[in-house]
């Protein structure tokens, strides 16, 4: 994106601003897709909205061939207003309610994972075209301890000794369970862990009376640092090396469909420095807009749109919330910043807005959405009133 270009942006909508480009999710969702095309005819790919629900970035992938992973009705829905059906909707919670998962087969959804026995039995008397079971394959691997939900003992999925009697409990209730499901963590960033996974899910897939599809979920890495994503042909290559059937193959890509489309723009409110040697940036983007930093200890790079000084230095950047753990960037070098200065953060696509909150009461940054260098549309920054307009009764205190 031009630095010109996003200097105008900010200042007519002012920061913390995203800015997402259609452009690149295109691109990565053709990448993808051609990577495991050519072994796999029978393909299904599910966007994983959780990492970012703009409505603008849904369109394009159903333009595309997309269908929805979903977790929660509400994402579904969004989904389904969208215009995705219900064949291109896989609905995998990690718990639900009766209630919800009526409302799942009210809107048609294609196919439930079942997480646990209680989903199970939550579903009896509904109806879905596709039950998956999402074991738990005891694989460490992720980018952070936080987010490897496929290790031992982790809140996902049915561990390999359950599976066997979530097996019986269906048959008994008249479910027929057709296809396996996994997802082991998130920013994974070599192919190993497919290759392990994909040995352990062919072990129990053979087990089922009716073997429709294999979805081995998401979790396809991005180099924050360099800005390369994970070799979708070399994780192809190792699950066609033991996929022995002639079934569907189902992924369900989140981060590495919308990682590198977006950027967040902020302001820098002020320079601190203490006793000659610590150094902070204060910016209008804080853990409330972009949460990745504070959560995980992640890291993003941070590119200065204004430089002026001429000698670099090592500066924290932080944000404007009443936590210690608000920052954005540590040790960073940059030229000295000054106050009014715009700093892009980049790679932000995946889990950026979709974890903003309101925390301090902040407004959820506005957004941008550009395709071909043109804005193309825009969501609105919270107002104080669109908040704070859902309390009711405060006169009758
Ligand atoms: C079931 C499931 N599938 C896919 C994903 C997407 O993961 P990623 O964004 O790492 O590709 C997630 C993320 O939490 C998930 O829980």
């Amino acid at each position: 994106m031009d630095n010109s270009l996003i200097i105008n942006l900010a200042e007519k909508y002012g920061t913390p601003l995203y800015i997402t480009d259609l452009d690149i999710v295109e691109k990565n969702y053709r990448k993808i897709e051609s990577s495991f095309k050519k072994y796999f005819n029978k393909l299904k790919i599910f966007y994983a909205m959780k990492a970012n629900y703009n409505p603008f970035i849904l369109k394009l992938l159903k333009s595309l061939g997309s269908g929805i992973d979903a977790a929660s009705p509400y994402e579904f829905i969004l989904a389904e207003k969208i215009g995705f059906n219900g064949k291109d909707i896989s609905f995998a919670p990690p718990n639900a309610s009766k209630e919800e998962l009526n409302v799942a087969s009210i809107y048609g959804v294609d196919t439930l994972i079942l997480d646990s026995l209680d989903m199970l039995e939550n579903s009896k008397g509904l109806r879905f075209k596709n039950y998956g079971v999402r074991i738990n394959p005891s694989i460490e691997a992720g980018f952070s301890e936080k987010v490897m939900t496929g290790k031992a003992y982790s809140k996902f999925g049915v561990d390999i000794s359950s599976f066997n009697k979530l097996i019986e409990k269906s048959k008994e209730i008249g479910i027929e369970i057709n296809g396996l499901h996994a997802h082991i963590g998130s920013g994974i960033l070599d192919e190993k862990p497919y290759s392990i996974l994909i040995d352990k899910m062919t072990k129990i897939f053979d087990n089922l009376s009716k073997k429709d599809f294999i979805d081995i979920g998401g979790g396809f890495g991005y180099n924050y640092m360099t800005g390369e994503h994970i070799d979708t042909d070399k994780i192809a290559s190792v699950i066609n090396d033991k996929f022995p059937y002639d079934k569907e193959l189902r992924i369900e890509p989140g981060r590495y469909l919308v990682v590198n489309a977006s950027i967040l723009i902020s302001r820098v409110n002020g320079v601190k420095e203490i006793d000659g040697r610590k150094k902070y940036v204060q910016i209008d983007a804080g853990m409330n807009s972009l949460i990745r930093p504070a959560l995980y200890n992640a890291f993003h790079r941070i590119k200065l749109l204004n430089e002026n000084g001429d000698i670099e230095e090592k500066y924290d950047v932080v944000g404007p919330i009443c936590e210690s753990d608000d920052y954005i960037a540590l040790d960073v070098r940059l030229k000295r910043p000054k106050v009014g200065d715009y700093i892009a953060i980049l790679d932000v696509g995946a889990y950026g807005i979709s974890m903003a909150s309101n925390y301090n009461l902040r407004p959820i940054p506005a957004e941008v959405i550009l395709k071909k260098n043109n804005v193309v549309g825009i969501r609105e920054r919270d107002s104080l009133e669109n908040i704070v307009g859902k309390y009711k009764g405060l006169d009758n205190l």
